[in-house]
């Protein structure tokens, strides 16, 4: 009987929910999820108690019962934990953002919003090269948790892609919703940023994934991205916004509105809209223009079912879609919204990988261009949307 794969989570936060359900589902491969440590001793022991897992008081305790950390902390803690994991040998699973800039730490008056882009840029790349130096060091996984690259809509857009040979020329794609549960975002030092950093990160990765895909297809080597122009806003903090208590609005120095345009070194481009100012349920979505075909993947909401309930109070115990806001009238719940949004396959490639000793779908190139990209975004939104080059140089797969 082979030996299961022992998993310690970091975080019991929304992220820790769906990777642990992730793991139960994971085929083929033996996984524990042993257990899980956090900052607040009777959060992590509620949420040992509901999953039936050991409840960690440190993360140096939890390192000595596992072979794979999944990182589900807020992006500040992003470098600290994984270069952590990695000295004690352990593979790592990190959470989008991979990494980013959260402030000097001696500053309490850091604003982000405020802060100088071209030094967030520098200091963010060179927080992915301390993670990805960490992990070539110690010969253990890197696996990006972006999971828009395993959601079904786009895993069949790839095989088009790569079967159709075809070129995709423009790509349009967003995330938005009202507002994310977690009390770290919203505050930059916790969360590296707002809009870009937390929803745009999501299509992108899934636009450079796909155009890695095009161009392993066609050339034998990934198309990289090439440069961004960029505009943030704080629609919430305009002074004339009115406020009818729909939205989440209590940001501190974050942007909740981004439009990214994106180049390609083949000449190509995309558009990327994120924001936390919608409304109806969380709006994934991506547009794929290609010389060939055309693909439309709505992630959420997803057409599967339609349904109209004429009264609120009659569903309350029927979870629909996330964000949804209300059950009452017309919606489209999600019959698998875990399975539509890809965590379950992201869990089993990365276990996968770790088994099998391969690269996971979403490793070190992911998140390093990720990371270079949404933050020379910041760089071009505070020219007002002057083009700026992404520096690639960190990549080192
Ligand atoms: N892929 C997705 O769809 C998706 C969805 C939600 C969140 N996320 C990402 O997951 C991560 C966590 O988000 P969340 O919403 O679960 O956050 P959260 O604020 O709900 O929970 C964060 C958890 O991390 C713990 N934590 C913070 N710093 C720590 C440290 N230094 N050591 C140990 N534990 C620490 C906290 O105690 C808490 O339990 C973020 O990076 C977020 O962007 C991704």
């Amino acid at each position: 009987m082979q030996k299961p794969i022992r998993v310690g989570i970091v975080g019991c936060g929304n992220a820790a929910v769906f990777h642990y359900a992730s793991f139960l589902r994971v085929t083929g491969i033996p996984v524990q999820v042993v257990g899980v440590t956090s900052l607040q001793k009777s959060r992590r022991e509620a949420f040992a108690a509901r999953c039936g897992i050991r409840a960690f008081d440190s993360l140096a305790d939890l390192l000595s019962e596992v072979d794979v950390v999944d990182n589900c902390t807020p992006g500040y803690a992003h470098e600290p934990v994984s270069i952590a994991a990695y000295e004690a040998g352990k593979h790592v699973i990190v959470e989008k953002p991979f990494t980013g800039y959260y402030g000097p730490s001696d500053d309490p008056a850091f604003a982000g919003n405020r802060f100088p882009k071209e030094t967030m840029l520098a200091e963010a790349v060179s927080s992915a090269c301390r993670v990805i130096s960490a992990a070539r060091k110690s010969r253990r996984k890197l696996c990006y948790a972006e999971n828009w690259i395993y959601a079904p809509a786009v895993q069949k857009e790839a095989e088009i892609l790569a079967k159709g040979k075809g070129q995709i020329l423009w790509a349009l794609g967003g995330q938005s919703h009202s507002g994310s549960p977690s009390p770290a975002y919203g505050i930059w030092k916790l969360s590296g940023g707002g809009s870009v950093v937390g929803k745009s990160c999501h299509p992108l990765s899934a636009l450079l994934y796909l155009k890695q895909i095009e161009g392993a297809t066609r050339h034998g080597r990934p198309i990289r991205p090439r440069t961004v122009s960029a505009r943030t806003h704080e629609i919430t903090r305009v002074p004339a916004f009115v406020n009818k208590g729909f939205l989440r609005t209590d940001y501190t120095d974050i942007e909740d509105y981004c439009q990214i345009h994106l180049t390609f070194e083949d000449g190509m481009v995309a558009d990327i809209f994120a924001s936390e100012i919608v409304m109806g349920g969380v709006h994934n979505w991506l547009e794929i223009f290609a010389n060939n075909h055309r693909t439309r993947c709505n992630m959420s909401p997803c057409n599967a079912m339609e349904l109209y309930n004429p009264q609120e109070d009659q569903l309350s115990d029927v979870y629909l879609m996330e964000k949804l806001g209300t059950k009452q009238g017309w919606s489209n719940p999600a019959p698998d919204e875990y399975s539509t949004f890809g965590y379950p396959q992201e869990i089993q490639d990365f276990i996968e990988a770790v088994a099998m000793d391969r690269q996971p779908k979403s490793g070190m190139l992911m998140a390093s261009d990720t990371v270079a990209a949404l933050y020379a975004a910041y760089v071009s939104a505070e020219r007002r949307g002057v083009e700026v080059d992404i520096p690639l140089d960190v990549t080192l797969e």
